[in-house]
């Protein structure tokens, strides 16, 4: 491993779905890095493809997708390896928790056969010693009762508790990149928040690169020191969040700020950003949100801008400097 690398290089990156419509180009032509140690928030509405980079990362998109360009781990490119290997990477290298945990968990397996299974499955340990540490994971989550919890099957824990499970499960691999989709949209707010907590402190305590994806810029925001902003597959803004928040730049990202509710100010009203995001079947030419830019002009349905370098940040917009001015 060379010390300038970056743990994780997408360069390039396209997702397309082959269906009886035609192509779904759901992920278009993506540039990201992530250095070892980072917590990145990758953020944009329902539907702007976060999971299904997420998905192409490791090679686990649906049968009818393909992904093209280059995905980079410490160097090495995992776009195009076999299943075989593909499956070494995922778990191990990088662990993928996911809104609903109960599509990742066996249902006819305990939480503690689970654990125990990857514990042993990444360390050569007896099979007592694995439920030893399967339990102190599960405290490590803080699953109250862990001797218990070990017992049951997944169906029979509340949602919270599920998503701990799923976390202690991701994390005990020992993984190098934990990517989180969405992990609490599925939770009531007040669990949302102690699981956002308890990611957050496990980040900390194990020096742990985070990958964490929401639509909700208020959770990215909690955790993430760098936030990527993407909109119709297209990465729009790469910056660091005080500088996101303080002064966006991309005419989306100003929208979707402008469209966070703010509770100090209940007289401010939250504005939706006009329109819908496109059909992917047919994405708007140039930049894909030229159609709900107020800043659009004949270039910008024309060209696709590139992801350059302004004022600190990384934007994809030809009228990054008026927008900021
Ligand atoms: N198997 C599939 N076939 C066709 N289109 C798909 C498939 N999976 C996802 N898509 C499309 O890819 C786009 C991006 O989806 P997704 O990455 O799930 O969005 P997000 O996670 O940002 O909400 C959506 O338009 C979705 O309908
Ligand atoms: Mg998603």
């Amino acid at each position: 491993m060379r010390a300038d690398q970056p743990l994780l290089r997408v360069a390039g990156l396209s997702v397309r779905f082959d269906t009886p419509d035609g192509e779904v180009r759901a992920v278009d032509c993506v540039d990201l890095v992530v250095d070892r140690g980072e917590c990145v928030g990758l953020v944009g509405e329902s539907g702007s493809g976060k999971s299904q980079l997420a998905l192409a990362l490791t090679g686990l998109l649906a049968a009818n997708g393909r992904a093209t360009g280059s995905v980079r781990l410490e160097g090495r490119e995992l776009l195009g390896l076999p299943e075989r290997e593909l499956r070494a990477v995922r778990g191990r290298r990088i662990a993928t928790v996911f809104q609903d945990p109960m599509t990742a968990l066996a249902p006819h397996l305990t939480i503690g056969t689970q654990l125990v299974e990857t514990i042993r499955a990444h360390a050569t340990v007896d099979r007592a010693t694995a439920r030893t540490q399967a339990r102190d994971w599960l405290e490590r989550v803080r699953v109250p009762d862990a001797a218990t919890r070990l017992r049951q099957y997944p169906h029979e824990l509340s949602g919270g508790l599920r998503q701990r499970a799923m976390i202690a499960i991701a994390l005990a691999a020992g993984p190098d990149l934990l990517v989180a989709d969405e992990p609490t949209t599925a939770l009531d707010v007040t669990i949302q928040a102690q699981v956002l907590r308890l990611i957050a402190d496990l980040v900390q305590a194990r020096g742990l690169t985070l990958m964490l994806i929401s639509h909700d810029l208020g959770v990215i925001g909690a955790l993430c020191r760098r936030i990527v902003v993407m909109y119709a597959g297209t990465v729009v803004e790469d910056a660091v969040a005080t500088t996101l928040f303080d002064r966006p730049c991309h005419p989306y990202t100003r929208g979707l700020l402008a469209a966070v509710p703010d509770l100090a100010r209940p007289d401010h009203r939250a504005q939706p950003i006009p329109g819908h995001i496109p059909n992917l079947l047919a994405p708007p030419s140039g930049c894909r949100f030229h159609p709900r830019c107020p800043l659009a002009v004949d270039r910008c349905a024309q060209e696709k801008p590139a992801l350059r370098e302004v004022e600190g940040r990384r934007v994809a917009c030809h009228r990054a400097e008026e927008a900021l001015a």
